[in-house]
């Protein structure tokens, strides 16, 4: 029950617009946040989920804009639109999430997810060092079929600062997993997540993640259920094992 009704929570609106020419998306917060957020916060804390929305509106933008600059800047822009909102260019490619829900989302755009989140893994902001997502699921994935790259979206979370760099890049791993455990057909989603992974690489997160595939309990689990799209325990108990397997073909190739 508490993971429908926070699958329905909304915080912004985001709509496309155009500007110097450009087509962007204008993303704005709604009115009357605060407490909805601190709410919000104060579940993402007792649910051990690793990240935090931003409760005020200039912090939120800056660091959406921060970082659509650090991983777009050198094709797109990012700024403010008045008090409460943000601009970003348009980045070409469908989100991963429509692929699978029409049942296109195959190996060619999982590693394209793969490479690209390596590559953002590798970059850094001076003020917080090793960059990393927070909620990279499929939605948060735009695939360029054409240029046969993934670029990431959606910059509205953030990991607790204290979070060491390959935990929180090993959350972003898990929270892609997962959501791919719960939107694909059992028949193809070890093997999108084996593509995913040895695309990644075999990097000190991979082996950090193996510590996080146990099954949850509590408050964590609610938080799994949005994760995984509301997937059974049982299926959950399931993928769990077979993603430890996966781990263990990309250690070994590593
Ligand atoms: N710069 C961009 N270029 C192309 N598409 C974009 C861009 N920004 C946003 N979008 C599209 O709008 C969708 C919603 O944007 P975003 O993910 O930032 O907001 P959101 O409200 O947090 O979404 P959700 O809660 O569904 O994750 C994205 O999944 C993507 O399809
Ligand atoms: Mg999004």
């Amino acid at each position: 029950m508490l993971a429908r009704w926070i699958d329905r929570v909304r915080i912004n609106t985001v709509e496309p617009s155009w500007r110097e020419g450009r087509r962007i998306f204008i993303k704005r917060r709604l009115p009357y946040l605060a407490p909805v957020l601190l709410a919000g916060n104060v579940f993402l804390r007792l649910s051990r989920s690793r990240i935090r929305m931003f409760v005020g509106a200039g912090e939120w933008a800056a660091w959406e804009r921060t970082s659509f600059e650090l991983l777009h800047g050198a094709e797109g822009s990012a700024g403010p639109v008045g008090r409460d909102a943000l601009y970003t260019t348009e980045l070409p490619g469908i989100p991963l999430l429509r692929l699978a829900g029409e049942g296109e989302l195959r190996a060619a755009a999982v590693r394209a997810a793969g490479v690209e989140l390596a590559r953002a893994h590798g970059l850094a902001t001076p003020a917080r060092g090793p960059w990393s997502h927070g909620d990279p699921h499929l939605a948060n994935f735009l695939y360029d079929e054409a240029a046969g790259r993934a670029r990431l979206v959606d910059f509205e979370t953030r990991h607790e600062p204290d979070l060491p760099a390959i935990d929180r890049h090993a959350d972003d791993l898990l929270v892609f997993l997962l959501d791919l455990l719960g939107r694909c057909p059992e028949a193809s989603w070890p093997e999108l997540a084996r593509e995913f992974l040895s695309a990644y690489g075999a990097q000190p997160a991979i082996e950090r993640l193996r510590g996080r595939l146990v099954f949850p309990r509590g408050l964590e689990r609610t938080l799994w259920a949005c994760r995984t799209n509301h997937l059974s325990s049982e299926r959950l108990r399931g993928g769990l094992r077979r993603l430890a397997s996966a781990l263990d073909g990309v250690a070994a190739s590593g």
